[in-house]
This record gives C-alpha cells, structure tokens and sequence, in this order.
C-alpha cells in the first residue's frame, strides 16, 4: 500500500477542507501515478472534490462511518478495520491512500512508500501529517530535480518505510483496477434465442461495465461482503457493480450453450441507455447497434 501527498515545508497538506495550492505538473504527478489504483479516502477529502463526485478511472474508496452514507461511484467503508476486510483480496502495490489528514495518520504505518510532493513555502495549513523525516523507519529514496511554480519551489520525493506493517493482502483479485478504466464501448454476441430475464441480466451488465459501483456501495454492504465467503469481485458482481468483457461472454454462453446464433452488436457509452431502454429483437438491435 503507498501514501501520495503534497505538503509544504511544515508538512501541512491542507486549509478549510482544502489543499494548500494546486501545481498543474503536481496533478499531473498523481494522476500518473494513481492510473488504475484502488484508491482510499477521507469523507472529506471526497467533498473537496469537484460536485463531491469520485476521481473517474479509479476505485474509489471512502471511509465513512455516518449509518446509511453512501456516494455514487465509491465503496464506503465504515473502519479500517472493515476497509481491511474489503482490501484483502487485492494487490497491495494498486492500493494508494490519498488523504486527507485523519486518514493518511491513520494509514502511514501500513504503507510501505510514500510519493511526497514538498513544496517551498508555508501554507498557513490546518491539516498536517507527520514530519517523515522525523521517523526513523521512513527514509528518502530518490528525489528529482527542484523545479518552480508561481515562485513556489518544490520536487517529487519517494520515501520508503524499512518497517511496514502488515495487512495481509492476498493480490486473488490483482485486476481490480481494470473494472475502473474509462470505457468508450463494448462488443458482444446477443444471441438469438431471447428471454426478458436475459435482456435483465445484459442491461444489469452494461450498466456495471459503463458506470461501475453505480449508486454506491454502503458501509453495511461492506460489511455483508466482508461476512460472506465471497470475494469483493464476486461480491460486487453479484451485486451488479462491476462487470468485465468476460461477463458479457459468459452471459452469452449461459444462454446459448451450444455457442451457436446470435448477431455481434456494438454499445457505446452514449447509447447505453438507449440500448437499454429499446425493446427489439435481436436482428433489429444488430441493425441499429452494429
Ligand atoms: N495535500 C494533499 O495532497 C491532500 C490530499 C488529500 C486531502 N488533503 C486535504 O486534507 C484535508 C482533509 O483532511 P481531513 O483530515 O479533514 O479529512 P479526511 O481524512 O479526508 O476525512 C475525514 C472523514 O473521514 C472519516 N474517517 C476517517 N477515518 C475513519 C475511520 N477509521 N472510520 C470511519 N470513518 C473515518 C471521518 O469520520 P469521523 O469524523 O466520524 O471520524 C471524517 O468524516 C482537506 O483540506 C484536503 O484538501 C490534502
């Protein structure tokens, strides 16, 4: 699990529930680096995002434990003790806690890297983490250049921690990630013989593949996954979350065992609900969707 951050020179990362500054090349650095990651919240760094909405391309993980709370696009997760639980099947190296405060406090110790931005100059901060270079088992790995902002000088440092507690993840669902990628379109067989409970499961499927965790997932949903013998994969499959290429093949082999019919038919992202919403058959819905 690794920790990415940008403090200034007293390891403030924040003021009134927002960051110190914003330096495009400092952005850039994490969207970069957080491509495909897992990533895990604050409540309230989710609302410093823009319309409170979750960073597109990436799992978004947001500790809450307000009963009922749920955001659209996220997994809350009601302790770390349950954020744990919901981790376990993952790959350690896709998880990155992002802030804010409260949680990288509580966080640091599990991480084994840590990507800091240092910037030169005092923020006047109300949010700080620790000093690293006060802790005797955090130490510097690499730092580039200093380079220059506004007049604000700064650089990309890597920490690396000799002592990292454990999680205990097991990497079974290492591609995770991929359930999170932005995604333009997708292509499957609809086979000929056709039933509404067909047409539910593939609209239940394109929903999950164009807009996974579609509503939220609760805290107490967390929990139900954490107390079944399912993996969160599983889980959030049954549920309707996510859904891969593979499911739409699977799907088309459940009803069509014998692997034989049916019209390849193409659904983008904008004609998702219309694809949907339509009510055709198979021969019309290749015409139009083809
Ligand atoms: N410089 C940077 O790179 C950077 C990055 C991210 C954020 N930030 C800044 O950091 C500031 C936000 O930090 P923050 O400390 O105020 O908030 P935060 O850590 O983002 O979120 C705190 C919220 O998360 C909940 N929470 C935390 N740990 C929990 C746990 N173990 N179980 C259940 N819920 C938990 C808290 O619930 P309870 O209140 O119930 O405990 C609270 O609602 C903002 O200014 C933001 O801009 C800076």
């Amino acid at each position: 699990m690794k920790l990415i951050v940008a403090v200034d020179e007293k390891w403030g990362i924040g003021k009134n529930g927002d960051l110190l500054l914003s330096i495009p090349d400092d952005m850039r650095f994490f969207r970069e680096t957080t491509r495909r990651a897992i990533l895990v919240m604050g409540y309230n760094t989710l609302m410093s995002f823009p319309g409170g909405r979750p960073l597109p391309g990436r799992m978004n993980i947001v500790l809450n434990d307000t009963e009922g709370v749920r955001a659209d696009g996220t997994v809350i997760c009601g302790s770390i003790e349950q954020l744990f639980g919901f981790l376990r099947d993952m790959n350690s190296d896709d998880v990155f806690v992002i802030g804010g405060g409260s949680v990288y406090r509580q966080l640091l110790p599990y991480c084994d890297t840590a990507y800091i931005t240092k910037m030169r100059f005092c923020g006047d901060a109300d949010t700080f983490i620790p000093d690293l270079d006060g802790l005797s088992e955090w130490s510097v790995i690499s730092e580039s250049e200093i380079k220059e902002h506004e007049g604000i000088k700064y650089s990309f440092v890597e920490y690396r921690n000799s002592a990292p507690l454990s999680v205990g993840f097991s990497g079974v669902n290492s591609d995770m990630p991929s359930y999170f990628v932005k995604r333009a379109e997708i292509g499957f067989t609809y086979p000929d013989i056709t039933s509404g409970e067909y047409r539910n499961e593939l609209n239940s499927l394109i929903k999950a593949y164009f807009r996974p965790l579609y509503g939220g997932v609760s805290c107490a949903e967390v929990a139900e996954c954490i107390n079944s013998s399912m993996s969160a994969e599983a889980f959030l499959k049954e549920k309707g979350c996510i859904a891969s290429a593979g499911d739409f093949e699977r799907l088309y082999e459940k009803y069509a065992p014998d692997n034989k019919g049916g019209h390849t038919v193409r659904v983008t992202k904008e004609r998702a609900a219309e694809f949907i919403e339509s009510d055709l058959n198979a021969d019309k819905l290749a015409e139009l969707f083809s």
